[in-house]
């Protein structure tokens, strides 16, 4: 199936934009470092879905703030699959109480790390494969 390449030199730190791939929204953010840093604080007995749900780590990959993000270095990118994991919705960025993004459908909750942490949803966002192929240019799919 078609990838698609984001650029993704406009956002500065703390801005967000949402590609669209395999006819799903991607939401692609740049976290400040206070974003990062909440979300590396949180104990992983706090999260009810401990997976990483990364499709480019191992399954049983741990939902780490780093094993969320995409990697070394670059932290601050988050990558996700904006479909809310209880039926689907699209959530909300910079939402909710973790200021990650919010389901307005039924009130899903999830932190900066795209990480479920109040209400339905069962899992974390999932994360498509993605690479970077230049500082700027993202590659999904
Ligand atoms: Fe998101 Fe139900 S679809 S909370």
């Amino acid at each position: 199936l078609a990838s698609i390449e984001v650029d993704v030199s406009s956002l500065e730190p703390g801005m967000s934009l949402t590609a669209k791939w395999r006819g799903k929204p991607i939401f692609i953010r740049n976290r400040t470092p206070e974003e990062v840093k909440a979300a590396d604080e949180v104990p992983l007995a706090e999260l009810k879905d401990p997976i990483a749900r990364n499709a480019n780590l191992a399954a049983d990959a741990q939902a780490t703030g780093i094993d969320r993000s995409a990697g070394k270095d670059k932290e601050n990118w988050i990558v996700m699959i904006g479909s809310c994991t209880h039926l689907g919705c699209v959530p909300l960025g910079q939402a909710g109480e973790y200021n990650g993004w919010f389901c307005p459908c039924h009130g899903s909750v999830y932190d900066t790390a795209g990480r479920i942490r109040k209400g339905p949803a069962p899992q974390n966002l999932a994360i498509p494969t993605y690479s970077f192929v230049s500082d700027k240019v993202i590659k999904i799919g």
